[in-house]
């Protein structure tokens, strides 16, 4: 069971809200007669908050899932005791928030984009091996893609997030510079590339490896952006001096290591 709610946290997450919630009503009840109607929803939103976070710290899950189920019930309150706000704009922001981040319960790969100095830094790495084929796994906007497109090479990028795909797509086609899929990295052909690029988390790299390691063609390399393969030793580390202090991890393929 802990394992379900470590691979789909927001379940956890969930159970923890749905069990916090009579337990505040039980405890809370007896103060009904002697505390103000306000104060009395506050004590009680904080501990849902307190409870459901401590709920989610017993199922082990990540230390930001403790935060959300803290802040859960007190933004949901905030937003009642509001009252009279447009029911619309929340509408929206769910709308855009399932576009952009509804694969991020199940794969656990939120978006965010690598900078521009590394990007630069990926250009020149092709430009040194000759590589003439790249693809980036969740290529979220795309800015990679668009940035190492061009000069005799072939960009690719395969993303999953409804909007996130579009936005990349649009703006590959407006800049006319490399190639996005709408897909899943997981299935998705790497045999053919020079070079192939994730910037992920740290759950799936194990999984990722053991796909790449296994259709990637020798020869080829492999670049993971701050997230390093669990116990495969990576041939090179580079530091690169941008503001957040990037880590790029080299594993190339076709080495001994690789068993
Ligand atoms: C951290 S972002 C990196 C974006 C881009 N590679 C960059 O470096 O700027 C990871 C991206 O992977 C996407 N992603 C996560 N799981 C995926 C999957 N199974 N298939 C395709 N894309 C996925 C996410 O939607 C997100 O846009």
């Amino acid at each position: 069971m802990l394992v379900l709610f470590r691979k789909t946290p927001i379940l956890g997450a969930l159970l923890a809200q749905v069990v916090a919630l009579p337990v505040v009503a039980v405890v809370t009840a007896p103060l009904s007669t002697s505390v103000e109607r306000l104060p009395l929803i506050m004590i009680a939103l904080v501990l849902q908050g307190a409870l459901a976070a401590l709920i989610c710290a017993l199922l082990r899950l990540p230390r930001w899932w403790l935060l959300i189920a803290f802040l859960f019930p007190l933004a949901m309150g905030s937003a009642l005791l509001l009252g009279n706000l447009p029911a619309w704009p929340f509408g929206i922001a769910f709308l855009v928030l399932a576009l952009v981040f509804s694969n991020t319960t199940r794969g656990r790969v939120p978006l965010y984009l690598t900078n521009p100095e590394t990007a630069s830094v990926l250009n020149d790495l092709m430009r040194d091996r000759k590589a003439v084929r790249m693809l980036d796994l969740g290529c979220g906007l795309g800015g990679v893609v668009r940035a190492l497109d061009g000069e005799g090479r072939r960009a690719r990028g395969v993303e999953n997030a409804p909007a996130v795909y579009l936005a990349a797509r649009l703006l590959s086609l407006i800049s006319g510079k490399g190639e996005i899929r709408r897909g899943d990295l997981w299935k998705t052909d790497v045999s053919q590339e020079d070079l192939v690029y994730a910037f992920l988390s740290p759950a799936p790299m194990t999984v990722l490896w053991q796909k790449l390691s296994r259709e990637m063609k020798p020869g080829s390399l492999f670049v993971s952006n701050s997230f390093p393969v669990p116990d495969v030793d990576p041939d090179e580390i580079w530091e690169l001096s941008d503001s957040r202090k990037t880590r790029l991890f080299l594993y190339p393929i076709g080495k001994p290591e690789e068993g």
